[in-house]
C-alpha cells in the first residue's frame, strides 16, 4: 500500500511543480516518439519545462529523446506535449514510463495521443508509412497496474476493449483521406526491447495478429485507460520487421526514416486537432 500512496503524492507535487509555471488546462496530451518531439516546439504560447524540474518525472538517456514538458496551443487546441519519453529498456518501473502521462492527465488532458517508431511485421507495410493503431498485444509482461489500486486515478479493472477509441480512429482516417495522407491500420505490439526482434520473433508476432512491433506506447495506452481518457494511436513504420527485408536493423536508420516522415507526420497530427477543435 506504501507505494500506492507515495506514487500519488509524488504525482501531486509534480502537477504542484507544473501549476507553479501555469495554470493552462491542456485537453489533449501528446508523446511525441521518434522524429516527432519537434512538433512540441511548434506549440504557441507555450510554457516548456524540463523533467529534471519536475519531481519524481523520470529522465530519458537514449540520444534523440530530449526531455521536456511542453504546454501551448496547437490549431486553437490546449494541448500538453512530452517531447521525449522513458522506456522499459531503461530499466524504468512501469510506474515511471507512465509517470508523464498520469501527469499529463492529471492537468485536464482528456484525450491523448500517442506515437511511436515502429517495425512492420505485416510484410505489406513498408518504411515510410503510417499506420492507425487499431489494437496492441501487451508483450512487456508488465503493466502500470500492479500492486494496490489507486481509486483516485481509476478503477481496478479498466476495461480495454476499446482501448484505441473508435470515434477517434474514425475522425484520423476522415482527416488523412481529406489530407491524401496514406493511413494504413492494424496492431501494435509492444515489447521490452532493447534488442530488436529475431526473425522468428517476428513470425510469431505475426501469427499472433501483429501488424507493426516496437517498445513503447503500450503501457502509456494502459494508463490513459485506466484513467479515462481516449487514445489514438498512431505508429510510423520505420523499418521492415528483422527477416522481412535483407537490410540488417539499425537505430540510425529508424530514426533516419522516422525524420523523413515528420512533415507528413505532423501535418496529420495537426488535421486531427483541427478536427477535434470542433468536436
Ligand atoms: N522493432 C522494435 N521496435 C522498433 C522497430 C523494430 O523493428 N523499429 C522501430 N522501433
Amino acid at each position: 500500500m506504501a507505494h500506492a500512496v507515495s506514487s500519488a503524492a509524488r504525482l501531486e507535487e509534480a502537477v504542484a511543480a507544473v501549476r507553479a509555471r501555469t495554470d493552462a488546462c491542456p485537453r489533449v496530451a501528446l508523446v511525441l516518439g521518434s522524429g516527432l518531439g519537434s512538433f512540441a516546439d511548434t506549440l504557441e504560447g507555450a510554457t516548456r519545462i524540463p523533467y529534471e524540474d519536475i519531481p519524481g518525472m523520470p529522465v530519458s538517456g537514449v540520444a534523440g529523446h530530449a526531455g521536456r514538458l511542453v504546454i501551448g496551443r496547437a490549431e486553437g487546441v490546449p494541448c500538453v506535449a512530452m517531447q521525449g519519453r522513458v522506456h522499459l529498456y531503461e530499466g524504468h518501473d512501469p510506474g515511471d514510463v507512465v509517470f508523464g502521462l498520469r501527469l499529463m492527465m492529471r492537468l485536464g488532458a482528456k484525450v491523448l495521443v500517442v506515437t511511436n517508431a515502429a517495425g512492420g511485421a505485416n510484410p505489406a507495410l513498408e518504411p515510410g508509412d503510417l499506420m492507425l493503431i487499431e489494437d496492441h498485444l501487451n508483450m512487456t509482461g508488465r503493466t502500470p497496474l500492479l500492486g494496490p489500486n489507486d481509486e483516485a486515478l481509476g478503477p481496478r479493472f479498466p476495461d480495454m476493449s476499446e482501448a484505441y477509441d473508435p470515434g477517434l480512429r474514425r475522425l484520423a482516417r476522415k482527416v488523412a483521406g481529406e489530407l491524401g495522407i496514406p493511413l494504413r491500420g492494424g496492431v501494435y505490439a509492444g515489447l521490452l526491447g532493447p534488442s530488436y526482434e529475431t526473425p522468428a520473433e517476428i513470425r510469431m508476432l505475426q501469427r499472433l495478429g501483429a501488424d507493426a512491433v516496437g517498445m513503447s506506447t503500450v503501457l502509456e495506452t494502459i494508463a490513459a485507460r485506466h484513467a479515462g481518457a481516449r487514445v489514438l494511436g498512431i505508429s510510423c513504420i520505420t523499418n521492415k520487421g528483422a527477416g522481412l527485408s535483407a537490410q540488417l536493423l539499425d537505430h540510425a536508420e529508424v530514426q533516419e526514416v522516422a525524420d523523413r516522415v515528420r512533415d507528413r507526420f505532423v501535418a496529420l497530427l495537426r488535421g486531427v486537432l483541427a478536427a477535434l477543435a470542433k468536436e
